[in-house]
């Protein structure tokens, strides 16, 4: 079973973040997880496409923007103009979900879409068919290193079984908490993709531990 790792710059060390990044990449990372809050959606303030643009040329890595911020159809434009190749929003955050996915995919960009600890996935099923990847949040969104809620793991095997029955090919990602104990059992649950920031760059080799991680989760 093989899975994609990807690494939130959330955890780097915003000083190197280049640097930082080149390690990932050499360590085999797919996607570079970048976490965009805004102070009101979640209680944090991070990075805006500036940061995104600035990367842009420097990695060959698939950009998977999460968008943690009211009103996200007011900057998708930007962060697709700044690299983005795939854009996530939050179900709670977006009051006409269906108009923003297919904003989003207008926009030529793949789709994802969020749900927090305590949002049933059924909320997503009429737009399952039109997403690309659904991330399953298992911490509440707003800070790295923040302890895995295991409940995630029946939402990722429902959405997984949901998939198999009507022939659906979006990717499911987890976010919050993962690390090398846990990676086994969110793949076993069926997540494709594994987010992890303070696991990876909190690591005293961060190359390796993308390694290590990958192994882990395709044991
Ligand atoms: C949380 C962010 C996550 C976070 C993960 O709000 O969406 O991407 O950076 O960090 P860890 O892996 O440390 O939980
Ligand atoms: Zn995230």
């Amino acid at each position: 079973m093989s899975i994609k790792i990807a690494p939130s710059i959330l955890s780097a060390d915003f000083s190197q973040l280049g640097q930082q990044v080149a390690e990932v990449e050499k360590g085999g990372a797919e996607y570079l997880h970048i976490d965009v809050m805004d102070g009101h959606f979640v209680p944090n303030i991070t990075i805006g496409s500036l940061v995104v643009a600035s990367l842009r040329p420097k990695s060959k890595m698939f950009f998977d923007v999460h968008l943690m911020i009211e009103s996200p159809d007011l900057y998708i434009s930007d962060f697709v103009q700044a690299g983005a190749d795939l854009i996530t929003v939050h179900q709670e955050a977006t009051k006409h979900l269906h108009r923003t996915i297919s904003f989003i995919k207008e926009k030529g960009v793949k789709a994802g879409v969020s749900i927090n600890p305590a949002t049933p996935w059924q909320s997503l099923e009429y737009v399952l068919p039109m997403v690309d990847l659904v991330l399953v949040m298992s911490v509440n969104p707003g800070f790295g290193g923040q302890q895995f809620i295991s409940s995630s793991l029946s939402k990722i095997k429902a959405l997984a079984q949901y998939r198999k029955e009507h022939q659906l090919d979006f990717e499911i990602q987890v976010d919050g908490g993962i690390n090398r104990t846990n990676a086994p059992l969110v793949v076993q649950a069926g997540a494709d993709v594994l987010v992890a920031g303070s696991a990876i760059f909190g690591a005293k080799d961060i190359q390796q531990e993308v390694v290590a991680l990958r192994k882990q989760g395709e044991a």
